[in-house]
């Protein structure tokens, strides 16, 4: 699953691997745009938070909540058209909590060519909680419960 490496306009970029598959696919309008006409960062984070969220919620097999944002890189502009797409793994399970990795890709689609650019990368941690949203532990992945 390591991603591969192209060049596009002398600019060496990473792109997905091939059977990778995103946990979330959007694409931002107008109304989602800063005071400089591309993408406001807030919609890409809001966007990161969710797409997160989903391999933690499968991993801790119920609800889970941010705690953390431990780090977030924008690398390139997001723009009105483009295709993005939100890959988003597991890298640690803790007692409680659980940190994802996402990385944000944007499929160019105004000028009609093919180009991909990487263009978010983040860490964030997420907590499993019970239903009065405590912390609750995550069941190991048989879904068993650690002692
Ligand atoms: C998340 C929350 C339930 C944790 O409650 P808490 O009493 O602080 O829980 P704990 O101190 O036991 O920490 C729980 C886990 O989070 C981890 N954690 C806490 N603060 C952290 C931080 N700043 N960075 C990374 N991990 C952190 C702890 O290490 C622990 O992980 P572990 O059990 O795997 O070792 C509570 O802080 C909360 O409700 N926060 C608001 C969540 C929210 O509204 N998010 C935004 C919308 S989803």
């Amino acid at each position: 699953m390591s991603p591969q490496e192209c060049v596009s306009d002398n600019r060496a970029m990473t792109i997905p691997a091939a059977d990778r598959q995103p946990v979330l696919r959007i694409v931002p309008m107008p109304a989602d745009t800063n005071a400089h006409g591309t993408i406001f960062g807030g919609w890409v984070m809001a966007q990161v938070d969710i797409a997160g969220s989903i391999p933690a919620w499968e991993r801790a097999q119920g609800p889970v909540v941010t705690v953390a944002v431990n780090s977030f890189v924008f690398k390139e502009p997001v723009f009105v058209g483009d295709i993005v797409s939100f890959y988003a793994r597991v890298l640690k399970v803790g007692r409680t909590s659980i940190t994802v990795d996402v990385e944000v890709f944007a499929h160019r689609g105004r000028t009609g060519t093919k180009e991909v650019v990487k263009v978010t990368e983040a860490q964030l941690t997420y907590v499993a909680v019970d239903e009065h949203r405590q912390p609750r532990v995550v069941p190991d992945s048989a879904g068993g419960i650690k002692a």
